[in-house]
Formats: structure tokens, sequence, C-alpha cells
């Protein structure tokens, strides 16, 4: 990398406070480029030069750094999978904790929240689920819970995963407003998986597409993290497209590989 990339790396570390050494350099490589070429900037030596002058291209950097693609039960198959898990977790007596760590806006915690409550074998007032991430903008919204869809998210569609979705979910001219039923169950907190404490006692842990923009190095301190915050025994689902590294899995047994769910021994 040029010796301008890694000037704006630096900027972006100490100037705005964002931990650019805990990303890969080819996922910072992209966002920096995109930037780039929306502000029509001749390379990374000019673009480093709007950053001192335009406070308004700090927010735009800080934004397109932010990785916060997510959707409503993402990957439906992984998802019969967490039913099965969570249906399962839920006929031990006693209180059932789940953690959503890397939440971003909020789908994939209020996704479990609906699982459970349209399982007739589930009791929801036996279940806590824990939502967290890095992004405060992306909590605001979760907290919110009103989504809009886009030309890339047919929210319609990703809602088909549970048959009488309208239940849960207030829609009026393509906005969908999660009911208050469902919110309930979720508290929302901001944690970073790299540099804050674990949060042990969790039978399931769903810390999806998060691992896949760390770099190697940082991987260790986060699944340490998770694995601290799982009791013995408990659930760890990761993204389909992530895997846990060789050496750093010795806390966790493969349950089902295709679908990246572990169990921690
Ligand atoms: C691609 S989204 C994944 C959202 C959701 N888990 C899913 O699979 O649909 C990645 C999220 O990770 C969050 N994130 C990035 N680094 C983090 C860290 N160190 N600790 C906690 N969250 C982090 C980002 O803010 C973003 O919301």
């Amino acid at each position: 990398m040029t010796d301008a990339f890694e000037r704006i790396l630096s900027f972006v570390e100490t100037e705005l406070s964002f931990a650019t050494s805990h990303y890969n350099d080819d996922y910072l490589d992209r966002r920096i480029s995109s930037r780039i070429r929306r502000t029509e900037s001749d390379g990374y030596a000019e673009y480093y030069e709007r950053l001192q002058t335009d406070p308004a291209e700090h927010r735009a950097l800080l934004e397109s750094m932010s990785i916060n693609v997510t959707g409503f039960f993402r990957n439906p198959e992984v998802w019969a999978g967490i039913r099965a898990i969570v249906r399962e977790l839920a006929s031990d007596a006693g209180q059932l904790r789940i953690w959503s760590a890397a939440c971003a806006d909020g789908r994939e915690p209020y996704s479990i929240s609906m699982l459970v409550h349209d399982d007739q074998a589930i009791d929801p007032a036996s279940v806590e689920i824990l939502a967290t991430d890095i992004s405060e903008p992306a909590l605001e919204t979760a907290r919110r819970g009103v989504y809009t869809g886009s030309r890339t998210a047919d929210i319609d569609d990703q809602l088909q995963f549970i048959d009488e979705y309208t239940d849960y979910v207030d829609v009026q001219e393509g906005t969908y407003t999660i009911t208050d039923q469902i919110k309930r169950l979720v508290s929302f907190e901001r944690h970073d998986l790299i540099t804050d404490d674990p949060i042990p006692g969790f039978d399931l842990i769903v810390c999806r597409n998060v691992l896949i923009y760390i770099d190697a190095e940082h991987k260790r301190p986060m699944l340490e993290t998770l694995s601290k915050s799982l009791r013995s025994g408990g659930y760890l689902v990761i993204g389909k497209a992530e895997t846990i590294p060789p050496g750093l899995d010795t806390s966790f047994c493969t349950l089902e590989p295709r679908l990246r769910m572990y169990s921690r021994r």
C-alpha cells in the first residue's frame, strides 16, 4: 500500500477515532477508493488533502466504512437452524439468554424475537435478547424499529420467513414498523467486540457478518470475547461466509459446518 493510503488510515485512526487497524486492508481500500471516486479526487494523495479541509467528508468516509448491510432472516436456511436451536434451548426450564452481537440496525435481533413469538412451544416471557453494535447511529435506528424497503432490500420478501408476519410488523405504504410486543424482548447497548469485556452467561450468540471484515490479529480477541460470553454447551452462529481460523477454534465444537453453527466446549 502507498504512503498516501497509510496517511489516510492514520488520519482516520487518530483524528476520526475509527480503529482502522482492526479491519483488513482490502476492505479499507474498497471503502476509501469508493469515496475517492465519489468526490472525484485524483488518487489517495489528493483525497488525503481533501480530508484536511472538508469536515463533511469526515462524516461521509466514516459512514462508508461502517459495514451495515443487514436484513430480516438473512440466509433463511440458517434461520431454520437458529429456530431449531432456540426451540431446543427453550425446552429446558429457566431463562433463555440470547445475544445478537454486531446487530447493525436491529433487523437480526427483531428476527429472533419474531421467531420466539411465532413458536407455540416457546414462552416469550422466558427469553431475553441483548443486541449490541459498535455504531451508535445503527443502534438509534434499531431502537426506533422502523424500516423502509429499497431497490436492494425487499423487506416483504425477507419477512416471508414467518407466515403471518403482519402479526409482528405494522406495514403501511412501504414502511415496516416493529410492534411493541416484538420490541419488548430486545434491549440495545453499545459494545465493541474487540475492546470491550465479555458479557457472561449467554445460551446462544448470533454474531454474523462482522468477523469477515476484521483482520487476522483482531479475530483472536473477538472470538475470546464470544467464547467467554457463552456458557459451557452454549451455541454460537457466525456468518455463512465466515470461518473460525484454525488455532482460534479450540473453545468451540462444530455442530453444523454448512450453517456455521458451533457449541462452546
Ligand atoms: C454487516 S453488519 C452485520 C449485521 C448482522 N449481524 C447481519 O448479519 O445481518 C456488521 C456490523 O458490525 C458492526 N461492527 C463492526 N465492528 C464491530 C466491533 N468491533 N464490535 C461490534 N460491532 C462491530 C458494524 O457497525 C455493523 O453494524
